[in-house]
């Protein structure tokens, strides 16, 4: 972000104040879409979200388009990483935590009981924050999920395996190493590494929270590449706090404010033509 002089409204007087250079937004987004003939894989509506006595979602409602990259984006605390996280109900592994409302998935309210819940998270696939593989080699990191939900011979195991790898664009780097532990890779590889583990079992959507906050330029640009491609086979969900990236990878854009969605549309357009000046204020860098 820059500093650069602008007038200020109220006395009409220059003075320096953060605005951001204009975002630029890549041509290759869905800005041909006819959004409401899209399959929405997932549409949320009415969700809310306590933890315990405090609520920090108000009344969402959005539609994740299939085969198409969504953005949700919003200051720190605003509730971006909390939405995504009720789409798989993993806030569930604490006490406390509750979502009302609808998550329709699948022609189906994901929040009512008696929702398959294993099925879901295979589903609706997460990638976090920080690289996080599990204590054991490559090859057993990307097999962990297929040995728990699919029966397969050693061979399927493995070509399903190197097929993951292949789709997260990392087999070359590690195929030489495919016994040595996952938390040897580098940053970039490991994140790469848990996008394959979480590919290999034929996720819906993959939701991704901050994938590319702790890693290198280098090893985000190839995250941000590998987005393009997986689009194609399937649904993605990226929170960010990166604008510039928003507007590189996705096709949709979710503001968040406190809890609520204050503005929704295709990338192109929160990015050049907001209609809420809050979401203005935020791309622009104004926010206070
Ligand atoms: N485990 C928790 N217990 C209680 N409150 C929580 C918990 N996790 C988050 N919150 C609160 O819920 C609100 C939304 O938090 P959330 O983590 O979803 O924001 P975020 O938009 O992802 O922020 P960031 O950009 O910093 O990751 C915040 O006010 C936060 O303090
Ligand atoms: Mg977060």
């Amino acid at each position: 972000m820059v500093g650069s002089k602008v007038k200020d409204s109220t006395d009409g007087a220059r003075r320096d104040v953060l605005v951001a250079p204009p975002v630029e937004v890549a041509a290759a987004h869905a800005t041909d879409d006819d959004f409401d003939a899209l399959e929405s894989v997932i549409s949320v509506r009415g969700l809310d979200f306590f933890y315990g006595k405090e609520q920090a979602l108000f009344d969402n409602d959005v539609d994740i388009k299939r085969n198409r990259v969504t953005a949700i984006i919003g200051p720190s605390g605003c509730g971006k990483s909390t939405h995504i996280r009720t789409y798989n109900r993993i806030y569930e592994l604490y006490r406390d935590h509750r979502a009302t409302g609808e998550i329709v998935f699948d022609g189906k309210n994901i929040l009512v009981p008696g929702t398959d819940v294993l099925d879901l998270r295979r589903r609706m696939g997460m990638i976090f924050q920080k690289p996080s593989p599990f204590p054991m080699s490559v090859f057993d990191n990307v097999a962990y999920g297929l040995r728990q939900h699919y029966k397969l011979s050693r061979s399927e195991l493995a070509d399903r395996v190197e097929d993951a790898l292949r789709r997260s664009a990392l087999w070359d780097e590690v195929k030489h190493k495919l016994g040595e532990p996952g938390i040897a890779l580098s940053g970039g590889q490991q994140q790469r590494l848990c996008i394959a583990r979480c590919i290999a079992t034929e996720p819906d959507v993959v939701l991704m929270d901050e994938p590319a906050s702790a890693i290198d330029p280098v090893a985000t640009a190839k995250i941000e590449e590998l987005m393009e491609s997986l689009k194609k086979n399937y649904t993605i969900v990226i929170v960010t706090h990166n604008m510039q990236q928003a507007a590189r990878v996705s096709d949709y854009t979710a503001f968040f404010y406190e809890g609520r969605i204050v503005e929704f549309g295709p990338t192109t357009q929160i990015f050049s033509n907001p209609r809420e000046k809050q979401t203005e204020d935020y791309i622009t860098g104004r926010f206070s």
